[in-house]
């Protein structure tokens, strides 16, 4: 497993250290196979961070033609809907860096068969994920895998429909296989409201079921000082 650690920074440089750090191994994942696959985190967290992904000097930066562009989860709805995931990514720098549309990979949450929907992506994913985005819920949930869901028991699929989080509508998600056999895998979590969750991911003991997050507890933790703010000496 590759390495990982928790990074802390202040608020105000949060966003521009994760982008940099994102770009940084996705330039290693190129330079060592000549592709990168990198799949997108949802929700509100990463917004700002892929906004910095589209603005120079990153996105002069980053090998976007090597680039494909997957993502670990999807509301059910339509991809022009302001809570979809492929909108929020879309409009922050997708549609602003050079990437030819056949690299970006949606998920099509929005058909009415979600586990059709569910093999079909998981023929598109590669076996492994070089560079995996995550969030992280007040309640721990990653990517659209909540606590207790039958979903984190999942070894065989790796990706399924669930029903869950805020909006409560039916998602895709990537499963825990999926995780695990990522190359690199960055979790963004920023917020005060997140601060005794980060602990007991990081810090407590392990029960990925009932925190879900545990799955890349080992991994790139990428934290305002907000978020990081109930860690022990550990992690500071
Ligand atoms: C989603 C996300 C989800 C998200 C967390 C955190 O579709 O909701 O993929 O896993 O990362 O819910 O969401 P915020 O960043 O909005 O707090």
């Amino acid at each position: 497993m590759a390495a990982g650690q928790v990074l802390v920074e202040p608020a105000a440089q949060w966003a521009l250290r994760a982008a940099w750090h994102i770009a940084d191994l996705v330039d290693r994942r190129v330079e060592a196979g000549g592709t990168c696959s990198l799949a997108l985190a949802g929700g509100t967290t990463p917004r700002p961070v892929y906004l910095r992904l589209g603005q120079p000097p990153l996105s002069d930066r980053i090998p976007w033609p090597a680039l494909q562009v997957y993502f670990s989860d999807e509301r059910a709805l339509p991809p022009e809907h302001a809570d979809s995931n492929f909108r929020m990514a879309s409009d922050a720098f997708l549609s602003r860096v050079p990437l030819h549309p056949g690299q970006i990979h949606r998920m099509e949450a929005e058909r009415r068969d979600l586990d059709a929907a569910a093999r079909a992506y998981a023929r598109q994913l590669p076996v492994q994920i070089d560079v995996l985005l995550l969030g992280m819920g007040a309640d721990a949930h990653t990517a659209s895998l909540f606590p207790g869901d039958p979903a984190l028991r999942e070894r065989r699929r790796r990706v399924v429909p669930v029903l869950g989080g805020i909006p409560l509508v039916p998602r895709l998600t990537i499963t825990g296989p999926v995780i695990l056999a990522a190359a690199e895998v960055v979790v963004l979590v920023t917020g005060k409201n997140k601060a005794g969750v980060v602990a007991q991911v990081l810090e407590g003991p392990v029960d990925a079921t009932r925190l879900p997050a545990q799955l890349a507890r080992d991994r790139w933790w990428i934290l305002d000082h907000d978020a990081a703010g109930r860690l022990g000496k550990a992690h500071r």
